[in-house]
């Protein structure tokens, strides 16, 4: 039998990429999933339609991670129209590159509320819920290296995701008695469309290739396997932790 048979999850940004990815694979594993985007609904539809010919029940919403009643609202249209609401992927997340001193107001904002203000509210929302059906359930973030690793030029990624690691750890104490699990997945550098600029830029590539032992960058498939499990009954003892995926390229340092 499928692992997540009878399990409802939600995945934001499921119209590309990593959440894409993960919301097919969720599917194959049993799960229905209701899928959110904010502006391409063409996208969300896409990643429906694979999760139908995965077997799965897929419904669309609509929803800005940033904005507090859209949260609650995608979590209660998994219960209305899907009848649960069980696993949790907050993989909604945007960068913009600028120099510490540039970055403006609205660049803070932009991400910080999508990576950040959007994971925790929506988390709220996931956990009201189960909190009055007393059920358990599970949350997995999408967070990064970055989470942990510098990365020059992108402080207010980094500000989101080093965020996004501590809220993982205190949820994972406050809500462990609720039976709600709270892990992390920190990817490295995936072939996605947010590294849509670095795939085009060689020697920017070439650069980053060089620093990951695997040589070469993850399927968004590959995450998406790590994600499954921790959504599994395998993972139900797994909480507070971080489940680095990236080739190598954190522990990389090394004399030339
Ligand atoms: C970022 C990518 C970056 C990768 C490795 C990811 O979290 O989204 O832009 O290439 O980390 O540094």
């Amino acid at each position: 039998m499928p692992t997540l048979q009878g399990k409802v999850a939600v995945v934001t940004g499921s119209g590309s990429g990593i959440g894409q990815a993960i919301a097919e694979r969720l599917a194959q594993e049993g799960a229905n999933c209701v899928v959110d985007y904010r502006d391409h609904v063409e996208q969300a539809q896409a990643t429906a339609d694979k999760i139908t010919a995965a077997g799965g029940k897929a419904i669309l919403v609509h929803a800005d991670v940033s904005v507090l009643s859209d949260c609650s609202n995608l979590i209660e249209q998994a219960w209305q129209q899907l009848g649960s609401c069980d696993i949790l992927v907050n993989n909604a997340g945007v960068e913009k590159g600028a120099d510490f001193w540039d970055v403006t107001e609205a660049d803070y904002d932009f991400v910080l509320n999508v990576n950040l203000k959007g994971a925790f509210f929506l988390t709220q929302a996931f956990v009201r819920k189960l909190r009055d059906a007393k059920k358990p359930g599970r949350v997995i973030n999408i967070s990064s290296v970055h989470e942990d690793m510098v990365f020059p030029h992108f402080s207010t990624y980094c500000a989101s995701k080093g965020a996004m690691r501590m809220l993982m750890r205190d949820l994972a104490v406050e809500l462990g008695p609720l039976g709600i699990t709270v892990n992390n997945i920190a990817p490295g550098a995936v072939d996605t469309p947010i590294n849509t600029s670095l795939l085009a830029n060689k020697p920017k590539l070439d650069a980053l290739l060089a620093n990951i032992p695997l040589g070469r960058l993850a399927k968004p498939e590959e995450i998406a396997g790590l994600a499954a499990f921790l959504a599994s009954d395998d993972a139900a003892y797994v909480t507070g932790s971080t489940y680095v995926i990236d080739g190598g390229l954190m522990r990389n340092y090394h004399e030339q």
